[in-house]
């Protein structure tokens, strides 16, 4: 079981809408890390205000701690009330979770506020590039998720479900079956993670599965480009887009709260049925 922090904020009364940015897959210290789209994503965030800011991973691309202390230095300078992060693979390589948890904190996170529930926890394995999150943890999960909110998050490194366009399939959790069960059980409305480097969106029974691309750096697969994702979320339409740093966003998901009608936006076309009009 990892280490957890656990913590409430934000204002009783809720704001809406919501602007929540999330980024992944930094890879400071790699050469394929780009300071310039790593400071240009940096002041873009800074302008949106987010009100929550999610980073699922890969800060580093050995686990050391000059890379840790490098990918800190950025996100230390994003302004926004909140800040969650959790590790990647490249993140445990190397001993690295313990730099982790000297500079971020705990592994996992849970976050109550303005309504909703964040939880994120570390899927990774000490030098391994799968990822998993294990009954043990099951239990622990649907204790955080009881927690009264509006808007249920989850996130994780790795992909619960495979993502087109991302080569030969090992990305899943191992557990992803019985994760998916978990939860659906809690409630959860959203899914974020990254690892592969590839924005795509699935809906799933009822809820949504968001994978983002890396935002600052040139490890690229086929013709994507590095990019994060901003989400607006309303007190019915939430919009998922992909904000390229330099240029601009592309609507990715769009779903209603309430009837979870949905569209998206992939390389064929649009898919899902028309949301439901306001
Ligand atoms: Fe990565
Ligand atoms: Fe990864």
């Amino acid at each position: 079981m990892t280490a957890t922090s656990s913590h409430t904020s934000g204002p009783t009364t809720r704001r809406r809408p919501l602007t929540l940015v999330h980024i992944s897959d930094l890879h400071a210290g790699s050469p394929y890390f780009v300071p310039n789209l790593m400071e240009r994503a940096i002041v873009e965030i800074n302008d949106l205000r987010p009100d929550l800011v999610l980073v699922t991973g890969d800060l580093t691309e050995m686990g050391f701690r000059q890379e840790y202390l490098l990918a800190k230095s950025y996100l230390d300078r994003l302004d926004c009330p909140e800040l969650l992060v959790i590790p990647g693979n490249h993140d445990s390589r190397n001993v690295g979770y313990v730099h982790f948890e000297a500079l971020f904190g705990e592994r996992s996170v849970v976050w109550h506020g303005e309504g909703l529930t964040v939880v994120g926890v570390d899927s990774t394995e000490p030098d391994l590039d799968h990822g998993h999150i294990g009954r043990a943890r099951y239990p622990w999960l649907e204790e955080r998720f009881a927690h009264p909110a509006e808007f249920r998050i989850f996130m994780l490194h790795h992909h619960l479900l495979p993502v087109p366009g991302t080569g030969r399939e090992r990305n899943v959790v191992y557990d992803a079956g019985d994760l998916i069960e978990v939860l659906q059980r809690c409630g959860v409305d959203l899914v974020l993670s990254g690892h592969k480097h590839v924005p795509y969106a699935w809906r799933l029974e009822r809820f949504f599965v968001v994978n983002t691309g890396t935002a600052c750096s040139l490890r690229l697969r086929g013709m994507m480009k590095p990019c994060y994702t901003v989400i607006e979320l309303g007190e019915d339409v939430v919009d998922v887009f992909r904000k390229y740093p330099f240029h601009g966003r592309e609507s990715l998901l769009t779903f209603s709260r309430s009837s979870r009608e949905f569209t998206k936006s992939v390389a064929g076309g649009p898919v899902g049925r028309p949301k439901t009009e306001e």
